[in-house]
């Protein structure tokens, strides 16, 4: 078989049955060994071209050096026109049991980025670990990156035991530890092996230097891997990308389009229509250029199809039949890594784009961030920066239908646009009605805010509280705000205590001081979701203050929220 038939992806067809290809990613931290176990599976499994082996180590021999597996993938990238089996990033290879493609991530970040927005895919992966280096951060990073990918099958791969002796104490307690931290991030390994990948030591059978091991061997393991079930046999899901109507006068009948991207949908069927939660059933499916309207649409298909009920609904959201809904929220748990060269911030807002789904996000919590230059974990950051990988809360303005860490392709994974450029991505892991409480290790304030809707906010008009022309417009702001969906709360004078506390429940406090009021300033400064804005009427404002004229243009008031909108003070 070519090698290019996998690459197609459409499976081989030289007349035997069709071959299963599975993609594998191999992840480990430099130098331990990536490339000569990729080398040792291409020699090992017969893949390699008649007599690459060698010449490829007689190449060596004639230039002096020592012969590496890894150069081997070299070699054949150097040959791509040969029926060869690598490009840059993926080798290929074949088992009597299936097709394997390799992608072996050098740089894990340009890996993630493809990852996350569709550009590659593993089903699989094996993390590899050097023996004699024992477990690195990197190791932790990336066993971390690939629990956030959803790749839940995972072989633990711990390399270069001829430098341990091979001895069974050293390969414990590394296989010991690196279990116990998977099992923090809910990863499982299926099997950890102990291999030599220069020496071929149990990589495609069994080892005589390691006669205490008693598990598979690498390619057994990988082997025994199974494939996710074909995208039709999943629940139905249509993120809806538009909805058309019917082009003829006193037809008032729509057509909702978008592409199945996985189950299959039949005429007649009751579906469901997620965030809204409208229900119909299956009129018709239209065949664009078909002879015959089709009955059944199946996964892979773009379609249009029209309803029994003249139902209004929108792009973004996911149909799906009545009994296997996605799952609705705006409070979202979410696995992300940020690509961003600004870093993510509380208080910003930021666009979620999730199937065909938009809506703007804020960061409600932060739970955990593994940061990328000191390769820690850290629960005590507040903004996730570039590179880093985080465990976040999201609230998200509108409720998004979505499905989790990859149950399903396409509805499970979302990118953050910030922006024009995708600045980060990940997968939801939980998603609440609105942001839930008590659970450990949440923000209390910066959920309040979230639940809000809007940031705490002081604002402090500047003169006499006397003023009846102030008071009326510390009223009429309070109303307006009320009106609009905010807690708000207007009060003359505020101790530092008080105003810190009502800042601290998440409040717009309205008051009017005629003193610098100090105590107010720290009040607001104290807490980190909470902002004073101080206006002034009429009079001489400084750089920071909003200014308010009472002359001419806008009423007060009106000014005033423009001015308080504009600081992204306000719900939106
Ligand atoms: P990068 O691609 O640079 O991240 O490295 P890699 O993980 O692909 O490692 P590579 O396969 O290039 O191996 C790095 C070095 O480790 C080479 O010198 C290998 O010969 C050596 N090495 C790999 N496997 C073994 C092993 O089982 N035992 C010993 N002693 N050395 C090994
Ligand atoms: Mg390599």
């Amino acid at each position: 078989m070519q090698a290019s038939d996998a690459r197609d992806g459409a499976g081989p067809d030289d007349g035997a049955a069709i071959r299963e290809t599975m993609n594998i990613v191999i992840v480990g931290h430099v130098d331990h060994g990536k490339s000569t176990l990729v080398g040792r599976l291409l020699a090992d499994t017969g893949t390699l071209p008649k007599g690459k082996l060698e010449s490829v180590k007689a190449t060596c021999d004639r230039t002096g050096k020592v012969f590496e597996y890894a150069f081997l993938l070299d070699a054949l990238e150097a040959e791509q026109d040969q029926g060869i089996t690598i490009d840059a990033a993926r080798v290929f290879f074949r088992t009597d049991r299936r097709d394997y493609i390799i992608i072996d991530a050098p740089g894990h970040i340009e890996f993630l980025k493809n990852m996350v927005t569709g550009a590659a895919r593993a089903e699989a992966a094996i993390l590899l670990i050097d023996a004699a280096e024992g477990v690195q951060e990197n190791s932790r990073r990336h066993g971390y990156l690939l629990a956030m990918l959803g790749i839940r099958q995972v072989v633990v791969v711990v390399n270069k035991m001829d430098l341990v002796g091979y001895s069974r104490d050293a390969f414990v307690d590394i296989a010991q530890e690196y279990r116990r931290f998977l099992a923090e991030i809910d990863v499982t390994p299926q099997h950890i092996i102990p291999v030599s990948a220069r020496a071929g030591e149990l990589i495609t059978g069994a080892s005589a230097q390691m006669p205490w091991y008693d598990g598979p061997a690498v390619l057994e393991a990988i082997d025994a891997f199974e494939k996710q079930p074909a995208r039709h046999d999943l629940p139905l899901r249509v993120p809806v990308q538009d909805v058309y109507k019917w082009g003829h006068r006193g037809d008032d009948r729509r057509i909702v389009a978008g592409r199945v991207e996985s189950g299959r949908v039949r005429v007649g069927d009751e579906v469901l229509f997620s965030p809204s939660g409208k229900r119909s059933r299956i009129a018709s499916i239209e065949g664009f250029n078909l002879p015959a309207p089709p009955q059944e649409v199946v996964a892979g298909r773009s379609t249009g199809v029209t309803l029994t009920e003249q139902l209004y609904v929108e792009r973004g959201e996911i149909m799906s039949h009545v009994d296997h809904p996605p799952s609705v929220g705006s409070g979202l748990r979410v696995k992300l890594f940020w690509l961003g060269r600004k870093p993510m911030t509380r208080g910003r807002s930021y666009k979620l784009k999730l199937a065909t789904a938009e809506t703007a996000v804020s960061i409600a919590a932060i739970h955990r961030v593994l940061d990328a230059s000191e390769l820690g974990s850290s629960t005590g950051k507040d903004r996730v920066e570039r590179h880093d990988v985080a465990d976040l809360e999201l609230h998200a303005r509108k409720p998004v239908a979505l499905d989790l860490a990859h149950e399903i392709e396409g509805t499970s994974r979302f990118v953050i646009v910030d922006g024009f450029d995708i600045a980060g991505g990940g997968i939801v892991s939980e998603v609440f009605d609105g942001p839930a409480l008590g659970q450990a290790a949440r923000d209390a304030s910066a959920l309040r805010r979230a639940r809000l809707g809007h940031p705490a906010t002081l604002v402090l008009i500047a003169g006499d509280p006397e003023a009846p022309e102030l008071r009326d417009l510390g009223r009429a702001l309070e109303r307006r705000l009320l009106d609009g969906g905010h807690h708000a709360y207007a009060a003359l004078g505020l101790s530092h205590g008080a105003a810190r506390a009502l800042l601290d429940a998440g409040l717009v406090i309205i008051t009017i001081d005629d003193a610098d009021a100090p105590a107010l300033h720290a009040a607001a400064e104290e807490l980190r979701d909470a902002a004073l804005a101080r206006v002034v009427v009429d009079g001489e404002p400084g750089p920071e203050d909003i200014s308010i004229q009472t002359g001419a243009g806008a009423p007060p008031v009106e000014q005033l929220l423009v001015a308080l909108a504009e600081r992204g003070r306000l719900r939106s």
